[in-house]
């Protein structure tokens, strides 16, 4: 049969085992490896997979339009980051610098510091320019092998400022091979001119701002910073509630800084994942267990901050599913490497390689409801592939902070080719 692109003679293939779901308990350390391992893609999407031989019996060489050649190569899925704060403007070094001096993130928060610091340079950029610096990002988040980002608002806490946002990542992502998911987090922080008046900003977020967002269908999911100083559980309920009616997707950032209830609301809400829940309770994490709700863990947010990190090993065993994201952002993790990601998971959380693998990929699928389309090369799935210069998928998170990415596939075309070996068959 033919094709339109097969991929041969990968050193090693890591993906999920074939079925649904996502990766529960044991299972999320039982990766499908194959040796010699070949993909064969049509229209987008993956047709075969498996040995080289057993490929190329169904998809021969030459009826194939392009043949990649992975001798010596890792073949994975794309990286699907559930977690950034993508289209930001400026950058804050001077709180890094801070910090390195003794000063918390929540005491620069509190002296106008941290996201309200986003907020005011958000608010001078243009949208074009904003677009600009967002597709610069999504080209370096390519190379390192993220095909999906989920990419949340919340730097504008006003209608037309979140609004602005929205639509210089929807620009930037209609020119970009990565796909985005974009959310709404207009509840990220209470803007300065409703620093008195709070119930007041609640009730613009679900009179207005959630309904006209929706309307626009510039975001598929609604997220709350729920925690400690921020917006409490009570405020993120009704919030959430109005977001459901205008049918946007749930998500929360729960209990990073202290143990609100987030998580136990994030499982009464049924939201698809909660992130960070760094302090969150048993309690919250066995109701989100029962709730299938995915958690996600965003180690570089801990690295950067000097927090402890979040209890992955005591999620996997109580039968979580576990996803790694980046939490890129300005304020709290300025880095947009899943690898990076990998490797903080593997030496601070005692996540395993394989585990830290099917996090980043079929798990986190399911953190933004893509469950069934992305993370899996598998028959079906789109054809979202990277091919790294490793012959062992443990070669990525441990050989860390090195670039190893050498080719990028999404939706079965070719997005980036570091050595320029994508040829004509
Ligand atoms: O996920 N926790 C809340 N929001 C971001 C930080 C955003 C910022 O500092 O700008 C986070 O860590
Ligand atoms: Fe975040």
């Amino acid at each position: 049969m033919r094709s339109d692109l097969l991929v041969v003679s990968a050193s090693q293939l890591i993906t999920a085992p074939p079925g649904e779901g996502p990766l529960l308990g044991t299972d999320l350390d039982r990766p499908l490896l194959v040796e010699d391992a070949a993909v064969a893609c049509v229209q987008g999407k993956i047709a075969a997979v498996g040995k080289t031989s057993e490929v190329r019996a169904l998809y021969p060489e030459r009826e194939a339009e392009h043949v990649v050649d992975a001798r010596g190569l890792l073949l994975a899925p794309g990286f699907v980051d559930a977690h950034t704060h993508l289209p930001f403007a400026g950058t804050r070094e001077m709180e890094f610098d801070a910090r390195a001096r003794g000063e918390s993130y929540a005491a620069i928060a509190a002296r106008g510091g941290g996201i309200r610091a986003s907020v005011r340079h958000l608010r001078v950029v243009s949208e074009e320019s904003l677009g600009n610096s967002i597709s610069a990002r999504l080209k370096r988040l390519l190379a390192q092998g993220t095909t999906t980002v989920e990419a949340k608002s919340g730097y504008g806490l006003s209608l037309e400022e979140e609004r602005k946002q929205l639509r210089a990542l929807r620009r930037a992502a209609e020119s970009s091979p990565v796909e985005v998911i974009p959310t709404f987090l207009g509840a990220h922080e209470v803007p300065d001119e409703y620093r008195d008046r709070r119930e007041e900003y609640v009730s613009l977020l679900r009179d207005s701002m959630i309904p006209e967002i929706a309307k626009e269908r510039l975001a598929r999911f609604c997220d709350v910073f729920c925690d400690q100083g921020v917006f409490s559980v009570d405020e993120s309920r009704r919030i959430l509630a109005r977001a459901r009616e205008c049918g946007l997707g749930i998500k929360l950032h729960a209990d990073e800084l202290a143990d609100v209830g987030a998580a136990s609301l994030a499982a009464e809400l049924r939201a698809v994942s909660a992130d960070h829940l760094l302090h969150a309770s048993p309690e919250g994490l066995r109701a989100m267990a029962e709730a299938r709700v995915v958690a996600v863990l965003l180690p570089g947010t801990a690295f950067t901050l000097g927090l402890p990190y979040a209890r992955a090993r005591v999620m996997v065993e109580m039968g979580l599913a576990v996803a790694l994201a980046t939490d890129f952002n300005p304020g709290s993790n300025m880095s947009s490497s899943m690898p990076m990601a990998m490797t903080l998971a593997v030496t601070q959380m005692k996540v395993t390689p394989a585990e830290a693998w099917m996090a980043s990929t079929v798990n986190a699928a399911y953190a933004v409801g893509e469950g069934g389309r992305l993370g899996r090369i598998q028959a079906g799935y789109e054809a979202d592939l990277v091919l790294f210069d490793a012959s062992d998928h443990r070669q990525i998170a441990y050989h860390y902070a090195e670039e190893h990415v050498r080719m990028v596939i999404k939706k079965g075309a070719l997005a980036m080719d570091r050595a320029e070996s994508y040829k004509s068959a």
